[in-house]
């Protein structure tokens, strides 16, 4: 059984609650909120304060994905605010504040994850396996929604899994980007549990049937 974690980077702003309320009544479970700096990425969205007010309008799962710079300055405030797995870039910091971040993240009560843009190897995250919850491969270039999947990542995929099998069986295996009904077949084979769609879900005309197929 996989999850479905709708993006709402592609969410109606002015309705978001309203959207929020209709992926519950669709059968969604969780959903994706993206945080963009404008540094570590070339684009600005949302923080803290948008997962502070989400968490008291829905139940949801809030799988929150940080794309910001020195993620450390802020894990404390995301996990405050409400964020249930929170996920941070490998490329965003040292190794020792990375460490910091997963392990702060994890005293706070929140479920700590770790990301890898496309052209980062899966041996760049090794030594943080055993210390997370979500283990996230991005499929295109983080920053926007409406990308193209890039289904060379799929070997990267599958290796996560396999080294996870090793050191952390129930870490699940996030991925994100470009991901629709076509697309997630391969994601599924090589062994992702968790699917993020943004323009896949919010652009679909039967998001009930969407949720079903996805999550089959
Ligand atoms: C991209 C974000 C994604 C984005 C996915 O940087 O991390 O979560 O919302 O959007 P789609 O599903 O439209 O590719
Ligand atoms: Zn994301």
């Amino acid at each position: 059984m996989a999850i479905l974690s709708p993006s709402i980077l592609s969410c109606d702003y002015m309705n978001m609650e309203r959207d929020f309320t209709e992926c519950k009544n669709m059968g969604v479970k969780w959903l994706h909120v993206d945080v963009m700096d404008g540094i570590f990425v070339p684009n600005i969205t949302f923080g803290m304060g948008l997962v502070k007010s989400m968490r008291k309008v829905t139940d949801l799962v809030l799988d929150v994905h940080l794309m910001i710079d020195r993620p450390l300055r802020y894990v404390e405030q995301f996990c405050a605010n409400g964020a249930d797995y929170l996920t941070i870039h490998v490329e965003a910091d040292t190794p020792e504040n990375t460490r910091e971040a997963l392990l702060k993240i994890r005293q706070l009560g929140v479920k700590p994850g770790i990301v890898v843009k496309p052209k980062t190897p899966a041996e760049a995250i090794k030594e943080y396996l055993p210390l997370v919850d979500m283990v996230l491969v991005m499929t295109v270039e983080p920053g926007f929604g409406g990308q193209k999947f890039m289904s060379d990542m799929m070997p990267k995929l599958k290796q996560l899994r396999t080294m996870l099998d090793e050191v952390n069986p129930a870490c699940y295996l996030e991925v994100d980007g470009g991901v629709d009904l076509n697309t997630v077949v391969t994601c599924k084979e090589n062994g992702a549990d968790v699917l993020v769609a943004g323009s896949a879900y919010f652009g679909s005309s039967d998001k009930a049937a969407f949720t079903k197929a996805m999550e089959a």
